[in-house]
């Protein structure tokens, strides 16, 4: 089994890539990384090639989580590169949505907001922390971490 996994949020500067981050470290700890590729895009490219936000950064950085990727815009190649996308908010799903009707019969991505996968949260909504404050970036890792436990065990790796 190779499955491809891309997260998504709006900037590709929180959210998505403290997705990544936490789902490397998780396949890491526990042997898993042969079988999965992942990266994470931000629906807007308005910080293209940065690094993550240093809030998020430094947050993660607390739970022995290290954040490395660099920003990059979701583009119509992707709904051909991953089996499946992880949308943080529901203007972040409507926007993948939208996008992948142009990829057409090219597209093999499966879209589904990643709280899908929690066990401890009702929310189905990982909100935006960029205009809040540091407690908000921790939420997001909570949630993100919930999130990513469950999808690690959802996959049946004997396929
Ligand atoms: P993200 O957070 O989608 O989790 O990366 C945001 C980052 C930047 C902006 C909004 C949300 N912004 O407006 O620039």
């Amino acid at each position: 089994m190779n499955k491809r996994i891309l997260f998504v949020c709006l900037g590709n500067i929180c959210r998505s890539p403290a997705a990544e981050a936490i789902f490397l470290k998780e396949i890491e700890v526990n042997g898993l990384i042969k079988y999965f590729t992942v990266d994470s895009a931000g629906t807007g490219g308005w910080h293209s090639g940065n690094q993550a936000d240093s809030r998020m950064r430094d947050a993660a950085s607390k739970r022995g989580i290290d954040i490395q990727s660099r920003a990059r815009k979701l583009n119509l190649k992707d709904f051909e590169k991953f089996d499946l996308i992880l949308t943080m908010d529901n203007s972040n799903l409507s926007d993948v949505q939208s996008l992948a009707k142009k990829a057409g019969d090219k597209k093999i991505s499966h879209i589904y907001p990643i709280l899908k996968y929690a066990t401890k949260t009702s929310l189905i909504e990982v909100p935006d922390p960029y205009y809040g404050g540091v407690n908000g970036f921790n939420t997001v890792l909570d949630l993100l971490q919930d999130a990513i436990e469950g999808l690690i065990s959802s996959f049946n790796l004997d396929d």
